[in-house]
C-alpha cells in the first residue's frame, strides 16, 4: 500500500498530460519537501517510469512500464471508491485468499488486491485458474453493500457487464456473457469472474469478487486442457493491450454500475446484461448438481436467476450451473 505523498504525487501527473510540473509546485501540491518529491520520483524511475527532469521546468512523465502495480494503475485512475486501497504483489497464490483476509480485517470498501501472477489462482467449484505471469489480469475487489446475502449473485452480473464495457472501451472486440461468469469471445473464455462472501445470516459484511482475464497470452501461453476453451483479448484482437488500462477502465465502469445498482435496483442492470447475453432465446443445457436440464434459456430474473423453458413448456430458475449453449 501507498503512503498519501506518492498517491497525491501520482494523482497531480495524472492531470498534468504532457506538461513540466515544477519540482515546487509538486512539493506545494502533495505538502512534502522537494527532496521528497526526488526521491519518490526515483521510486517510480526503479519501477520502470521514464521521467523527464529539465531545470527550471521540472518533471513529466514520458513512458509507464507495462506493470499492473500499484503506481501504475493510480496514475489517471478516475473513481472515487474503487481501487482507492491497492494491494499489489509480483507473485501470490491467489488474490482471492489475500482480499478475504483483509475483509475480515476490516478493509475498506474498494480495496483491491492485484497480482501480476498467481501460483494457485482458484476458480469456480474450487477449479484451478491458470494465471501465468505478465499476461493476465488476476485481481479481487472488495465491496461492502448494506444487502442482505441473498443479493450477493447479482454482483456476478454487474461485473460481467463491467467486464464485457470496459474491453469494449479499449478494443475492438465485442465480447458476450455466458451466465453466470464467464466472458467468451467467438465462442471462447477471455474473463472468469468468482464470487464470495463474508456474511451474516441476514447482512452481507464484504463481497469478493475475483476477475481473472486473459489479456495478452499467446496461445502457448495456455496448457493443453484450455487450448481449445480460452481464448485472450490479444490473440482476438491481433495487438497486445495494456493491461493497467483494462484495469482502470473495469472499475471505473464498475463504480458507475454498482451507483446505479444501489441508487435504482436490479433492473436497469438486467437490461444491460441481457443485451450482452449469448444464451438467451438459444437451446442449452443446464448442468446443475442435481442433474441437467435442457430447454431455451428465456431470460434471468430480478433477482440475476436464469430461466428456462423446457421442451413441455416447463419454466426452470437455475440458481447454479454450468451452461452449455447450442446443444
Ligand atoms: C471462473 O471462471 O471459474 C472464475 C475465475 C476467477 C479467477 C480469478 S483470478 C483473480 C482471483 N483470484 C483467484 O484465485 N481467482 C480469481
Amino acid at each position: 500500500m501507498q503512503s498519501a505523498i506518492r498517491k497525491k504525487l501520482l494523482e497531480a501527473f495524472s492531470h498534468s498530460e504532457d506538461e513540466f510540473l515544477s519540482g515546487q509546485s509538486l512539493a506545494d501540491i502533495v505538502g512534502c519537501s522537494r527532496t521528497a518529491i526526488w526521491k519518490h520520483i526515483e521510486e517510480l524511475r526503479k519501477e520502470g517510469f521514464i521521467l523527464e527532469a529539465v531545470r527550471r521546468k521540472g518533471y513529466r512523465i514520458l513512458e509507464t512500464p507495462d506493470s499492473v502495480t500499484e503506481n501504475k494503475i493510480r496514475l489517471g485512475l478516475q473513481t472515487k471508491t474503487l481501487g482507492q486501497v491497492i494491494h499489489y504483489e509480483e507473485s501470490v497464490k491467489s488474490t482471492q485468499k489475500i482480499a478475504h483476509v483483509l475483509a475480515g480485517d476490516g478493509a475498506q470498501e474498494g480495496t483491491m488486491v492485484i497480482a501480476d501472477e498467481q501460483t494457485a489462482g482458484r476458480g469456480r467449484l474450487m477449479r484451478e485458474w491458470h494465471s501465468s505471469k505478465g499476461t493476465g489480469i488476476w485481481m479481487s475487489l472488495i465491496l461492502k453493500p448494506l444487502l442482505p446475502p441473498q443479493k450477493a449473485p447479482q454482483f456476478t452480473l454487474i461485473t460481467a457487464v463491467a467486464v464485457v464495457q470496459a474491453i469494449e472501451e479499449v478494443s475492438d472486440l465485442h465480447p458476450q456473457i455466458k451466465w453466470p461468469n464467464d466472458i467468451l469471445i467467438n465462442g471462447k473464455k477471455v474473463t472468469g469472474i468468482l464470487t464470495e462472501l463474508q456474511a451474516e445470516s441476514d447482512k452481507i459484511n464484504s463481497i469478493i469478487i475475483g476477475i481473472g482475464m486473459n489479456v495478452n497470452h499467446t496461445q502457448k501461453h495456455f496448457p493443453d486442457e484450455l487450448q481449445t476453451i480460452a481464448t485472450s483479448l490479444a490473440i482476438e484482437q491481433g495487438n497486445q493491450l495494456s493491461r493497467s488500462e483494462l484495469v482502470q477502465n473495469i472499475l471505473e465502469r464498475m463504480e458507475v454500475l454498482y451507483d446505479l445498482y444501489m441508487k435504482e435496483g436490479f433492473t436497469p442492470i438486467k437490461l444491460l446484461w441481457e443485451s450482452y447475453a449469448i444464451s438467451i432465446g438459444k437451446k442449452i443445457i443446464a448442468r446443475t448438481i442435481n442433474g441437467n436440464i435442457e430447454g431455451r434459456a428465456l431470460g434471468i430474473t430480478d433477482e440475476g436467476v436464469l430461466k428456462i423453458e423446457d421442451t413441455s413448456g416447463v419454466v426452470h430458475q437455475i440458481y447454479s450451473a454450468d451452461i452449455e449453449v447450442n446443444v
